[in-house]
């Protein structure tokens, strides 16, 4: 038997913190300082953006990229070049971050939440067609944690139905399903580079696609209208934002983009680690793998708990004995996105949603999607990316947590702590 555990008091396995996020050096410095000196920090758009861009692009095996200044802005410029507007549908996965969903709602859109299969946590696409209404405009399978969703089944039901489907990228930057790069399979693809992504400007975003004129049209509408002499397919001028990214993000981009790949290999080392190890424990099991998925990008490294393993301990008092010993954990609770406030029963204007439709506010309060509440209160774990960013000891003291529990898990159902 190990030690006392860190909840009650005894030594944690882990003091020391894990590796720091965001990672730069000079390269982050001489991109940044060469784009003060030439006094183009802008640009409609800048060159840096440019460049970033085309290269996020390639990367992803797509023909043309946008560079926008966030995720959710990314998100909402794509479906609006689809044609979503006010009182038509698009389909989320019900465990996403609420930019997903509120990226349809600022064009006057409805979300229509979608439930995410047990041993994935991604969008299901075999309940897909249920959803699907004369309205349905768009799908947004999102990649969660850079587990790519199941793509194939999810473009066959978008193509049967004749709906645009846009991949939210935000966790999967280099993620490839069968060997092409996420972003490149839906209509649109939409990336967030906010400071806790795995490449990082603080903020920013980026739209991949093939279809020329959805990038004409993209770049566009992020650049308040304007047309470029390059641009062939545009025949009048979009009613735009200004959602254009910095030339001074785009140059910090640039420099993260030369780590990825290393940074990549190394999450998915131990991530591999991580699976092999934390399996063998009763209680947990790491996600299951589609053969499809060809790279995985280990935003977040989720499993799933089963408290039957653990005496009945649960989730949330398994995650806070995890952080007592040091280890970086979460529960997902906070993904269930129709359960925030804006969607439900919202305490500052007494029962009703805010979100106003089409035909008066949206009522959510109906939604339930089984599967993602139980990820959600009971069995979803999640540890942050740049755990998997340790050398292969680092790793294996979250192991030695999660087993140091597993033998101490009675003391806690029986403490109650
Ligand atoms: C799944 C998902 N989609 C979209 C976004 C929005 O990105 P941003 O924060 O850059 O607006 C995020 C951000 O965390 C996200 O997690």
């Amino acid at each position: 038997m190990t030690s006392t555990l860190a909840v009650h008091g005894g030594e944690p396995v882990r003091r020391r913190p894990f590796p720091s996020w965001p990672i730069w050096d000079q390269r982050e410095i001489d991109a940044v300082t060469e784009v003060i000196r030439s006094g183009d920090w802008g640009g409609i758009p800048g060159t840096k953006c440019r460049e970033f861009a085309a290269h996020f692009a390639r990367l992803h095996d797509a023909a043309y990229g946008v560079a926008v200044m966030n995720g959710t802005t990314a998100l909402q410029v794509a479906l609006r070049a689809v044609g979503v507007g006010p009182g038509d549908e698009v389909i989320v996965p019900a465990l996403t971050w609420i930019a997903t969903p509120q990226a349809a709602l600022y064009l006057g859109a409805i979300a229509v939440f979608c439930d995410v299969e047990p041993d994935t946590f991604n969008l299901d696409p075999s309940r897909l067609e249920s959803l699907i209404t004369e309205r349905t405009r768009a799908i947004v399978p999102v990649h969660l944690g850079g587990l790519p969703a199941h793509l194939d089944a999810i473009l066959a039901v978008a193509r049967k139905h004749g709906v645009a489907v846009i991949e939210d990228c935000a966790h999967a930057h280099g993620a490839q399903w069968k060997g092409r790069g996420v972003g490149s399979w839906g209509d649109l693809g939409a990336f967030s580079f906010q400071q806790s992504k795995v490449i990082t400007s603080g903020e920013g975003g980026c739209i991949l696609t093939n279809d020329r004129h959805l990038a004409e049209l993209c770049a566009s509408l992020i650049n308040c209208g304007r047309i470029q002499p390059e641009d062939q397919t545009l025949s009048e001028h979009p009613f735009g934002y200004n959602f254009r990214l910095t030339d001074l993000q785009a140059a910090v981009l640039l420099a993260q983009l030369t780590r990825l790949e290393e940074l990549t290999t190394r999450r998915a080392a131990n991530a591999q680690l991580l699976d092999q190890e934390l399996g063998r424990i009763p209680g947990i099991t790491p996600l299951r793998r589609d053969p499809s998925v060809t790279r995985q990008a280990y935003y977040i490294y989720h499993v799933r708990y089963d408290p039957a393993g653990f005496g009945g301990l649960s989730r949330d008092d398994f995650c806070k004995a995890m952080v007592a010993e040091g280890i970086p954990c979460a529960t997902v609770r906070g993904q269930l996105v129709y359960r925030n406030p804006l969607f439900g029963a919202n305490p500052l204007r007494g029962a009703s949603a805010v979100i106003p439709g089409p035909n008066g506010p949206v009522d959510y309060s109906e939604t339930y999607c089984p599967v993602a509440e139980e990820i959600a209160t009971r069995t979803g774990l999640a540890i942050p990316q740049y755990v998997l960013l340790g050398t292969e000891e680092d790793v294996l003291d979250v192991v030695r947590a999660a087993r140091k529990i597993h033998e101490h898990a009675r003391e806690l159902v029986t403490t109650g702590s």
